[in-house]
């Protein structure tokens, strides 16, 4: 029923529209945007699902980021529309994306959220990765791509590099 597609420019003020209705205001004021400012997303994995009718129904973006000067993958923002949460579209979005970040070589990747939720996609918490604050640390979660890729990997999460 809803086709999954890669965002193309065309989508851009249509996802910050469905950002804007699903997050509070002033969400850009989180710290997790100032490491996206000037940063353009991962263009192969950000996707949003259609319907049939045409209006986007989920969105998922990802940025580059580092940690001490590893690569490492951020999701999110990821959103459902209101009248759609609950039908497994967050999810769909979620793990449809993760196997396309492992096919296009990405070892890592981590988010700023709710672990209750990301836990079922094996997110756990990242106890020596620190988000700019302020960042509630329980919230900062990560998934190996790669078995072991969160090993030794600790310290800021900063911009991707000439970014
Ligand atoms: C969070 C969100 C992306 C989930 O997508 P969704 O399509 O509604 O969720 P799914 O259908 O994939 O999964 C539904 C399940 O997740 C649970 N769930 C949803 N949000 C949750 C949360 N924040 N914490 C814990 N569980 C959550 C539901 O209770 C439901 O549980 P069940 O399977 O046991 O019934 C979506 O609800 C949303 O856009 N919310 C507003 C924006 C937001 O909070 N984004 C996430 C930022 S971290």
């Amino acid at each position: 029923m809803y086709q999954l597609q890669q965002e193309t420019p065309a989508d851009w003020w249509e996802v910050e529209a469905l950002y804007d209705l699903c997050f509070a205001p002033g969400r850009t004021a989180l710290s997790s945007y100032r490491l996206r400012d000037g940063v353009p997303p991962v263009a192969g994995l950000s996707a949003v699902l259609r319907d049939p009718e045409g209006p986007i129904a989920a969105v998922i973006r990802y940025w580059p980021a580092e940690v001490a000067e590893h690569d490492v993958l951020l999701l999110g923002p990821v959103a459902v529309h209101p009248t759609r949460q609950g039908e497994g579209l967050g999810a769909l979005l979620i793990t449809e994306t993760l196997k396309e970040a492992r096919i296009l070589g990405w070892e890592r990747v981590m988010l700023v959220g709710d672990e209750p939720y990301y836990r079922r996609f094996g997110f756990r918490k990242l106890d020596d990765v620190v988000m700019p604050p302020p960042t509630n640390p329980d919230r900062v979660l990560g998934l190996a791509l790669v078995a072991g890729a969160w090993r030794g990997v600790r310290g800021p999460v900063t911009k991707a590099r000439g970014a």
